[in-house]
């Protein structure tokens, strides 16, 4: 808005523009949210990239529950994660892809936030390359942060880009990837080597944004992903049984113990550094425990009950695991499910695990949730 322009009418829309921003930001918890990670909270950051069929998420069925029914690169049929966590912290939904802005736009969003996330992608700068073609991987996602802290320093100058971002809330959600990647991969290796680089590599990117002005985290750990359609089928066709595939879950739950030991450690070395990490193994289990009570959240905000935990909403094949692309059936009750894909949690899913890091007790999500993380 030309806020210089010397007209009374132009400079009483010029208040009134910024009495809306005031009252806009008043509703927020924090200045800015960042995203970090994969398809559990990417926004459309692959549709610019050359990725594969099954790394994308622009299907029309993609969003079916999205305002406008539109595919919008979420693996959801709706808000995922990110956008349901920003909206708690008083967003609209997720700040947008980083590859969505233009030189232009990115100057306005960059003090509100900027979601980075690129399915398929992981901790390893080679996951994602075989089954997903070109991903963004989290080495590249601290990199284009880094361009965006440089710019807001050059504008604002770097007394006021540190202020706001150590306030602002670093969401990240990855892992899962390199976990399926070495699983299928025969996962012969040695596990404990396997898993101390995995746990090594997540230090190093907490570290990095660390010193790019990153203080306050919010980590998502890694789900049961053998009780995930895609393993389920998998252990259906390897052993003709039914059921969670258990190699991955043992993973998946060692994971757990030393991504926290490795945050309590960072916390004791970085001044200043604050994060909250949700214990996404035992949030699902006790989905999969109780999936008709939500006692374990804010009773009055979700009235969730899933009858459906094993099968994806959007595809074929055994426990619809066979992709959900443009042929692929859709169920009528997204809302039953749980899984919305052969790999991703459908919008109901993703809102009680949003809820959950936000206002989550200890059992689920420590130190401390993601509402007392923004207010400190
Ligand atoms: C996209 O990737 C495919 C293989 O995954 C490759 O053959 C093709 O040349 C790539 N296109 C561009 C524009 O990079
Ligand atoms: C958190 O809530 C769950 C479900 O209500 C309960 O089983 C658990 O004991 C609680 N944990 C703590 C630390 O209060
Ligand atoms: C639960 O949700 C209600 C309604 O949205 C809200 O007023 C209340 O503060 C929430 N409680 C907790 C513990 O988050």
């Amino acid at each position: 808005m030309a806020c210089k322009t010397a007209s009374y009418v132009l400079v009483a829309l010029c208040l009134l523009g910024l009495a809306a921003k005031d009252a806009a930001e008043a509703t927020q918890l924090v200045p800015a949210v960042f995203v970090f990670g994969d398809s559990t909270v990417d926004v459309g950051n692959n549709n610019y990239l050359n990725s594969t069929k099954q790394a994308r998420a622009n299907y029309p069925k993609h969003g079916v529950d999205f305002t406008g029914s539109t595919p919008t690169g979420r693996f959801s049929n709706g808000f995922n994660l990110a956008d349901q966590l920003a909206q708690l912290l008083g967003f609209p939904m997720s700040p947008p892809a980083y590859l969505s802005l233009t030189a232009k736009t990115i100057v306005s969003q960059m003090y509100q936030g900027i979601n980075f996330a690129s399915g398929g992608s992981g901790l390893a700068d080679k996951t994602g390359l075989l089954g997903a073609g070109e991903v963004i991987p989290m080495s590249l996602q601290v990199q284009y942060f880094s361009k965006v802290v440089a710019m807001m320093q050059k504008l604002s100058g770097s007394k006021r880009t540190k202020t706001l971002l150590s306030k602002s809330v670093f969401l990240i959600s990855t892992g899962s990837n390199d976990l399926f990647e070495y699983s299928l991969s025969g996962g012969d290796g040695d596990d404990g080597e396997f898993l101390l680089g995995f746990v090594a590599a997540y230090r190093s990117y907490v570290r990095a944004l660390y010193r790019l002005g990153a203080r306050k985290f919010s980590v998502v750990s890694i789900t049961p992903l053998g009780c995930t359609p895609s393993q389920r089928a998998r252990r259906l066709s390897e052993g003709g049984t039914r059921g969670c595939y258990g190699p991955i879950n043992t993973l998946s739950l060692r994971t757990y113990s030393m991504l926290a030991a490795s945050l309590r450690d960072l916390a004791d070395e970085l001044p200043g550094m604050a994060y909250s990490l949700s214990d996404s193994f035992a949030m699902v289990s006790f989905i999969f425990a109780n999936p008709r009570t939500n006692a374990w959240s804010n009773q009055t905000a979700t009235n969730t009950r899933f009858t459906e935990l094993e099968s994806g909403c959007c595809g074929s094949g055994p426990f619809g695991a066979l992709g959900c692309d443009e042929t692929a059936p859709l169920c009528d009750n997204r809302d039953d499910h749980l899984f919305w894909d052969a790999n991703h949690p459908t919008q109901a899913a993703s809102a009680i695990a949003a809820q959950t890091l936000f206002a989550g007790n200890r059992t689920f999500v420590s130190p401390i949730n993601v509402r007392e993380l923004a207010l400190l």
